[in-house]
């Protein structure tokens, strides 16, 4: 167990969410509410059999029901109550300030309006978000083509003052980073930020790859690193931050138990690693519980608390200004304690 002065510690410090899927916060609860409010027929019968169903072997059995979770979401305000649910556990975790994933490919095959998507969601953000931060990152499915993916940026350029990058994230083992070269070139010339999902469960020839073909800024996830010691001397150098999920990595089976996860190696090598929540209606936890369950079951102390909390901040794309506002909120902080 972890004592009580540690758990207060990793729950008031000062945080930035990185790595967020909103489709990833969608409570059954909520589910059910939104299946009845747009007539839907769910698979499952009640919230607590759909929570049952929440067992997963790999990635894609995870993906199945995920993308099934998100078929109740059709109208803008869908959206905006989804964002909204999430800002508030993120703000009673002390978020201050949140890069938020989303899928609209999920949607815009089933129908709906690309402008229904981010309307629902930038106003949740504009609204909620008031004394915090949040910004939105558009992930373009792997397991699509390329040209879906291109698609996709067209229909979201009109609204490109609403969202500060791209992302790449689905299916990963054979859908490479590099099928997706020219749509990240695109991207990059458009200004936008790049981070893409990378040695998850693919290999750490995927990280180099995001790293040398899309240019990307940050990798998410990226724990496969560590079987390959020059490519972890790179991203410690060049400080390429990486958006460590450890509860997804559990529950998707990347470490067989928290107590083998590799996040304090990671920190030990230098690396600028973050804690994140990944899906956390489908993981067991916004991301405090992410941070108190790694904490118990590795070694790691205030001083790596800390070091996590900085990270976060450093890893965000926020101007040099904020930044040094989120970092001295940090400072502050661990020298009140
Ligand atoms: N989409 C939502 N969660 C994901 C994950 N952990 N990996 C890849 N794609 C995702
Ligand atoms: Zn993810």
């Amino acid at each position: 167990m972890l004592n009580v002065q540690l758990q207060q510690l990793l729950q008031g410090m000062p945080k930035a969410e990185l790595h967020i899927h909103i489709e990833g916060s969608l409570e059954p609860e909520l589910i059910f509410s939104l299946a009845q409010r747009n007539n839907i027929s769910l698979a499952h019968a009640s919230v607590e059999a759909l929570r049952g169903a929440y067992a997963f072997d790999d990635l894609q059995s995870f993906l199945d029901i995920y993308y099934a979770g998100a078929s109740v979401l059709l109208r803008e305000q869908d959206f905006y109550d989804m964002t909204a649910a999430y800002l508030q556990r993120a703000k009673a975790d002390n978020v201050r300030h949140a890069e938020i994933f989303f899928d609209p490919q999920t949607h815009t095959q089933r129908g709906v309006p690309f402008s229904d998507v981010i309307h629902g969601l930038d106003r949740a953000c504009r609204e909620v978000a008031q004394d915090m931060s949040a910004s939105l990152i558009l992930c373009f499915l792997r397991h699509l083509s390329e040209e879906e993916a291109f698609l996709t940026l067209e229909q979201a350029l009109p609204y490109r003052s609403k969202f500060i990058g791209v992302g790449l994230d689905s299916s990963e083992c054979g859908h490479p980073p590099e099928k997706f070269a020219r749509v990240f070139a695109r991207c990059k010339e458009l200004g936008l930020h790049l981070v893409a999902h990378a040695g998850e469960e693919g290999p750490p020839e995927y990280i180099k790859t995001a790293l040398d073909v899309l240019k990307v800024e940050r990798i998410d996830h990226g724990v496969r690193c560590l079987e390959d010691q020059a490519l972890t001397s790179r991203l410690a150098n060049d400080k390429v931050p990486l958006t460590v999920c450890p509860l997804s990595n559990l529950k998707l089976r990347v470490f067989k138990q928290l107590s083998d996860h590799n996040l304090m190696k990671l920190l030990d090598a230098g690396i600028v690693a973050t804690i994140n929540s990944d899906d956390p209606a489908y993981f067991g936890g916004y991301i405090n519980a992410n941070f108190v369950a790694t904490f118990e079951a590795l070694p790691l102390t205030a001083a790596h608390a800390k070091q996590l909390a900085r990270n976060s901040f450093e890893a965000a794309f926020l101007s040099r200004e904020l930044k040094q506002t989120y970092l001295e909120e940090v400072e502050d902080f661990f020298a009140a304690i």
